[in-house]
This record gives C-alpha cells, structure tokens and sequence, in this order.
C-alpha cells in the first residue's frame, strides 16, 4: 500500500486509524542519519512482504520515480499494489503543520517543495487499486475509489 499526499494531509493519522493493525509501516521520517534511506527502504519492504506481512509506505510519494520503485518491489513479491491519494490543499496542509508540534512539524518550503513534484497516481504506473482519501469533518476520513480510466463511461480513448 503506497500513501501519497503532502505533509500535514493526514497519512500517518489514517494509517494509525486503519492500517497499524494489518500493516507493517515503512517510512522515511523513522529512518535518522541513513545516508541511503531510499536503499534502507527498500529493504525493509522486502523484509516485511518476505515475512508474508502486508507494507504501508508512508511518505509524501510525490512523483511517479517514488512510486516505481516501490511498485516493482510489490510486483516481485506478487503483492497487491494499492495507492491512497490524500487529497489536501497547500493552504490547508500549511495550517495544519503549524498546529503540529516538535519534529513532526516541518517546514513550510518542505511543503511547497512536495507540491511541485506532486503528479497524481494513475493505473498507468502499475497501480492494482486507487483510492481518494480526504480528510472529513469530526477527525474521520471520506475514502473514494478512483475509477480505472477503461470504466468510465461515455469517455473517448486514444
Ligand atoms: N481527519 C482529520 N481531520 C482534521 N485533522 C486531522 C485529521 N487527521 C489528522 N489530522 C491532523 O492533521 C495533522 C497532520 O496529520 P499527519 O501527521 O497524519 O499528516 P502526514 O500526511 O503523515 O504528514 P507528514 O508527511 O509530514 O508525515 C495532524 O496534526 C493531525 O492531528
Ligand atoms: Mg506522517
């Protein structure tokens, strides 16, 4: 399972929500001083789907050479390979990393940084199932499947 979204867009609140219980969680913000954590990434994925575990990657996963790594990897060990895009606006994410505290906040440029190299997910890269996450009113999440382009209907193709 591969999050995607800004900082501050909810990642880690959903996977402690809905996924701690039933994934391994695999991040770069855990990893201090690793001079290669993309490396060290790795190999705690294949580690865990080795161990017959399913994985969470929890980082910003902005650009399609994050994702496709970590979707060979998947491939390799015959996994479902399943995105979750949290939808979030810059001004919102903003606001909510500067309610955060100590080391989870970050800074702004981190966040501006992220949304230049955002590009949504698409089953072109590999994806077995889409998802849109976004943040509803009372702490809760609204999860939308993301329609496979083939599925929509009265839509031309080239
Ligand atoms: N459903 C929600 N509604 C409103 N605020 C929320 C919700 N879920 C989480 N938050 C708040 O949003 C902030 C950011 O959440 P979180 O730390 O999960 O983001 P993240 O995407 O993991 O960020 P990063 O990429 O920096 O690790 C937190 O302060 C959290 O309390
Ligand atoms: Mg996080």
């Amino acid at each position: 399972m591969i999050l995607i979204g800004l900082q501050a867009s909810g990642k880690s609140t959903f996977f402690r929500d809905y996924l701690a219980a039933t994934h391994v969680s695999v991040s770069k913000d855990l990893m201090r001083n690793n001079r290669n954590k993309s490396r060290r990434q790795i190999q705690l994925i294949e580690n865990a789907l080795e161990a017959g575990h399913s994985v969470a990657v929890d980082n910003t996963n902005p650009a399609v050479l994050d994702r496709s790594g970590l979707i060979d990897i998947a491939r390799i060990y015959n996994a479902q390979i399943i995105g979750y895009y949290f939808e979030s606006t810059v001004s919102d994410c903003l606001a909510r990393n500067q309610e955060r505290s100590g080391k989870s906040q970050v800074p702004d440029i981190a966040i501006y940084a992220t949304i230049k190299k955002m590009v949504l997910p698409s089953y072109d890269e590999g994806f077995d199932r889409l998802f849109f996450v976004r943040m509803a009113d009372n702490l809760a999440f609204e999860v939308k499947t993301w329609p496979a382009e083939e599925v929509i209907d009265g839509q031309s193709d080239i």
